[in-house]
C-alpha cells in the first residue's frame, strides 16, 4: 500500500515508486519527521527523532517541553513553545498570546486526491494516487491542522498542504500558516534557488548551505522575476547524473518563502509557504484556512532525475491543458509594439499563412484608447479606429487565410486614464490617505471585491464570445503595492494579498471552464509568475521577456529545473535583439525556441529571403520535435552559465525510440578541436540512427562514446541531432 499507518511503531509510511517518506508520533504525540528519501522498507524507523538521546549539557533534560522542543524534527512545526526555528504555523489567540503546541488526533487514508477550494492543485483518481489527512490539534486553542499528503502511483513527486481550522469558542488569528516543512540531517548539502530580474529570469544560483536561513521569497504579490517559489538541496558533489537531491516547489503565484535552515545540531529544516511577512488570516469559530500546496521530490539520479520528476509530475497530474495543441504563432508584440492596423496585422497574417504559421496573437494596443502604456488598461473594447470591424473582422479574414486569432489582455489592471478608473476610481488598489505607487502608469484592481472580478470578467468573456479568438495571453505587469481592500475590517488586512490571488485563480478557473477551446498562456512582464500555480491554468507561460537566443538559452535551463519544456513560451524575435542587442543566426533562434512552445516575435515580412525560407524549415522541425521536448525525459547536457562556451540539452521520448539534442556554440573557441558530448537517457542495447549521418551505434555508444562536434567556427553556432532507434545497423 503506497500509504500505511503501523500502529505498533507509531510510524506513518508514504510509499512513491522510488523515495519512502516516513512520520512518527512521539510519546506526548508530537509528530516528528522521521526519513525522506531513497525506498527503505524498514517500520522500525522512529529512532531518526531521537528522542532517546540525552543532551550533554548537564542543565538540559529531554523531559522538559523546551528542551524537547528545541530539537525535536516537528512535521508542522508551529510557534510559541522551545523551537526557535522557522514555524510553519503561528497564532495569536484573542488575547494577543502566540502559542501553539500540535499534537496527533487522528488520520484517514483515502484514495484519489480531493481538490483544495479555491486553489491550483495537483489532481489524481483513485487508484492513481492515495491521500493521507493527518489531524493534529492543540487541545488549548482547539485549533485543529489537517495536514495533507498525496503520493502518486507513477511519479516521484509528494503533495502536501495544511487545512487549518478554528475549532473553539473565540477567534483567532494565523500569522504564519506555511504549507510544509522537512527536517533532514544536512548531507552536505548546497542550496540551490533560482533568483532573477526582470529580462533575466531564473539564473541557477548554488551555494553551500550554512547556518541560518537561506533560500527565496517574494513580498511582491507576485511570484516574481527575482525568485522562483522553490528551493533544491542537492549534495555537494550532485551533478545532473548522480547524487541525493530534494526538491521543493509550491503551487502558487503570490508571496511565498521556500527557505532552508542550518541549526545548531547540523540538522536543516526546509520550509515552503506564503511569506508569513504581511500576513495574517482571522479565524472566527468554525472558520478554516487552507495553505496552498507544496510539491516534494526527491531522487537519487542527480538534478536530472529531480527534473525529470517534476516534470512528468506536472505534466500528468497538475496543468490541465497540457494536452492541447500547442499551435506555432506569431506575436505582434517585437513586431509593432503599439503601432499597428487591421492592414499591418493582415499583412503579418498573410506572411504567417504564407510560411504555414497557425496563429496571429494581437498583443498590447488593440483596445480602449492605448497608443502607449499611459492609458486603457481595464477598457476592454477593441480601437475600432486601429482595428475597423474590430476583433471580429480581423478574425474572420485571418480565419479566411488559415491563421487563427489570439489575444493580449492584462485584466488585473487599471489605467488612471481609462473609463473603468473614471466610473470606479475604488476599483483600484489604495490605501485610504496616500497616494497609491504607480508602476508602468497603471494600478492593481482589487480583485479580493467580488464586483471587481464581475466587472473585469464580465468585459473579457463578452469579447472572447464576439469574435472567433483562440488564444489568450493574460498578462500581469506590476507587482502589488499599496496592499489595501476596504471590503475587509482592519483585523483583516493581512487576508488581502492572498485573496488577491484568490480572485485572480477564480477568474483564471472561469476563464478555462467557460472557454475551454481557448489556448490560456500566462505572463507577468516577461516570466514574473512562472510558478506551477500559473501551470494549473495555463499549459504555457511567456517565460522571459528577453528573446535573446544566448541569455534565453540560460533563462530556459533555470526554469527547466523544476518546470517542463511544454510550458515555456520561446519565440523567435528580431536581430538585433531588442532586448540586449546581441546579433545570433535566424537557425539557432529557431533551435532554442524549438524546445518550448514555439513562436515568432518579430514581423516576418521584413525578413530576408533567405529567413523566410528557414521559417517552413522550422516549423516543420517544430511538428516533428516539438512533441519529443514537450512530453519527452529532458537531459541537461552542458550548461553555457557554467562552462562559458557551449550549452547543450537533449530530450528523449518515453519509448527510448527517438532522441533530438540542441547543441549551440555560444562563444567560439580559437585553435580547437571537435567537443565530445555524452549523451543521456537512450536505451543502452538498442541501436540508434544518427539521422543526419546516417552512422548507427548502440545507446551504450552514444552515451559512453559520445558525439562528436564541430570544430565550429563563430559565435552562437546551432546543431541539431536527431537519432531515431533503428533495429539493425544498416
Ligand atoms: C509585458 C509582456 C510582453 C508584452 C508587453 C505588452 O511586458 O511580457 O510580452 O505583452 O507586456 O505591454
Amino acid at each position: 500500500m503506497p500509504i500505511e499507518f503501523h500502529r505498533r511503531e507509531g510510524i506513518f509510511r508514504l510509499e512513491t515508486p522510488g523515495t519512502t517518506y516516513l512520520m512518527g508520533l512521539a510519546e506526548d504525540g508530537s509528530l516528528g519527521h522521521v526519513y525522506y528519501g531513497p525506498s527503505v522498507p524498514d517500520n522500525n524507523m522512529g529512532y531518526l527523532m531521537r528522542t532517546g538521546e540525552r543532551p550533554l549539557g548537564p542543565w538540559e533534560s529531554p523531559r522538559e517541553r523546551a528542551s524537547f522542543d528545541d530539537v525535536f524534527p516537528f512535521e508542522y512545526p508551529a510557534f510559541g513553545g522551545g523551537d526557535f526555528r522557522e514555524p510553519c504555523l503561528r497564532v495569536r489567540d484573542a488575547q494577543g498570546a502566540e502559542s501553539c503546541a500540535l499534537r496527533y488526533e487522528g488520520h484517514v487514508i483515502r484514495p484519489g486526491k480531493p481538490p483544495l477550494p479555491g486553489l491550483p492543485a495537483a489532481y489524481g483518481g483513485a487508484g492513481e494516487c492515495d491521500t493521507l489527512e493527518l489531524t493534529l490539534q492543540d487541545p488549548v486553542l482547539k485549533l485543529r491542522v489537517t495536514l495533507s499528503y498525496t503520493v502518486f502511483r507513477d511519479t516521484d513527486a509528494i503533495c502536501r498542504s495544511a487545512r487549518i481550522e478554528n475549532a473553539g469558542g473565540g477567534p483567532v488569528t494565523l500569522t504564519a500558516a506555511l504549507s510544509a516543512s522537512l527536517e533532514l540531517d544536512n548531507e552536505d548539502f548546497d542550496v540551490l534557488t533560482l533568483p532573477g530580474s526582470w529580462a533575466r529570469e531564473r539564473t541557477i544560483d548554488r551555494r553551500r548551505l550554512s547556518h541560518g536561513p537561506q533560500g527565496a521569497h517574494s513580498l511582491r504579490g507576485i511570484s516574481s522575476h527575482q525568485f522562483s517559489p522553490s528551493i533544491i538541496l542537492a549534495q555537494h558533489t550532485a551533478t545532473q547524473e548522480r547524487g541525493l537531491v530534494y526538491g521543493g516547489t509550491l503551487v502558487y503565484s503570490g508571496n511565498f518563502l521556500t527557505q532552508a535552515e542550518l541549526d545548531q545540531f547540523e540538522r536543516v529544516r526546509v520550509v515552503l509557504g506564503i511569506h508569513p511577512q504581511g500576513f495574517g488570516w482571522r479565524l472566527e469559530p468554525g472558520e478554516s484556512f487552507q495553505t496552498p500546496e507544496a510539491v516534494l521530490v526527491c531522487s537519487e539520479e542527480g538534478l536530472g532525475g529531480m527534473s525529470r520528476v517534476f516534470h512528468d509530475f506536472m505534466r500528468r497530474h497538475l496543468i490541465r491543458g497540457q494536452g492541447k495543441h500547442r499551435p506555432s504563432l506569431v506575436n505582434s508584440w517585437e513586431s509593432f509594439y503599439f503601432d499597428f492596423n487591421t492592414e499591418k496585422l493582415l499583412d503579418l497574417g498573410r506572411a504567417a499563412a504564407e510560411c504555414g504559421i497557425e496563429l496571429l496573437v494581437v498583443d498590447d494596443g488593440w483596445f480602449g484608447a492605448r497608443d502607449d502604456d499611459n492609458s486603457s488598461l481595464g477598457d476592454w473594447r477593441e480601437n475600432t479606429g486601429k482595428l475597423p470591424g474590430g476583433l471580429r473582422r480581423l478574425g474572420e479574414e485571418l480565419g479566411a487565410m488559415g491563421v487563427a486569432l489570439g489575444i493580449w489582455v492584462e485584466p488585473e489592471m487599471v489605467s488612471k486614464d481609462s473609463d473603468l478608473y473614471r466610473a470606479h476610481p475604488d476599483y483600484a488598489m489604495t490605501i485610504p490617505g496616500r497616494e497609491p505607487a504607480l508602476a508602468r502608469n497603471q494600478l492593481v484592481l482589487d480583485l479580493t471585491r467580488r464586483e471587481v472580478r464581475e466587472c473585469v470578467y464580465s468585459q473579457i468573456s463578452a469579447l472572447l464570445r464576439s469574435a472567433p479568438i483562440k488564444y489568450v495571453k493574460w498578462d500581469m505587469n506590476r507587482p502589488l503595492t499599496d496592499v489595501y481592500t476596504p471590503s475587509l475590517p482592519p483585523e483583516r488586512q493581512g487576508e488581502t494579498a492572498h485573496r488577491y490571488m484568490l480572485g485572480v485563480y477564480e477568474l483564471q478557473e472561469r476563464l478555462v471552464t467557460d472557454f475551454p477551446d481557448v489556448l490560456l498562456e500566462n505572463c507577468s512582464s516577461g516570466g514574473a509568475r512562472f510558478d506551477a500555480g500559473m501551470l494549473y491554468y495555463s499549459p504555457q507561460i511567456w517565460t522571459s521577456d528577453n528573446t535573446e537566443a544566448a541569455d534565453r538559452l540560460r533563462i530556459q535551463e533555470g526554469a527547466a529545473l523544476i518546470f517542463p519544456l511544454s510550458s515555456m513560451g520561446a519565440h523567435v524575435a528580431a536581430c538585433p535583439s531588442h532586448i540586449n542587442g546581441r546579433v545570433t543566426p535566424f537557425e539557432t533562434r529557431g533551435r532554442v525556441s524549438l524546445t518550448g512552445a514555439f513562436g515568432y516575435e518579430l514581423d516576418i515580412t521584413k525578413l530576408t529571403p533567405a529567413e523566410r525560407a528557414l521559417i517552413p524549415v522550422q516549423l516543420e522541425e517544430y511538428k516533428k520535435y516539438g512533441p519529443v521536448f514537450r512530453e519527452g525525459d529532458y537531459y541537461r547536457l552542458a550548461s553555457w552559465a557554467g562552462n562559458g562556451v557551449y550549452d547543450a540539452l537533449m530530450s528523449v521520448t518515453k519509448d527510448k525510440s527517438l532522441a533530438v539534442v540542441v547543441f549551440v556554440q555560444v562563444l567560439s573557441r580559437t585553435n580547437c578541436r571537435s567537443l565530445r558530448l555524452r549523451l543521456q537517457g537512450l536505451e543502452g542495447p538498442a541501436l540508434y540512427r544518427d539521422t543526419a549521418t546516417g552512422e548507427v551505434r548502440s545507446g551504450f555508444g552514444w552515451m559512453r562514446g559520445g558525439l562528436l562536434l564541430g570544430p565550429f567556427t563563430g559565435d552562437f553556432v546551432s546543431k541539431l541531432t536527431v537519432l531515431e532507434r533503428v533495429e539493425t545497423e544498416k
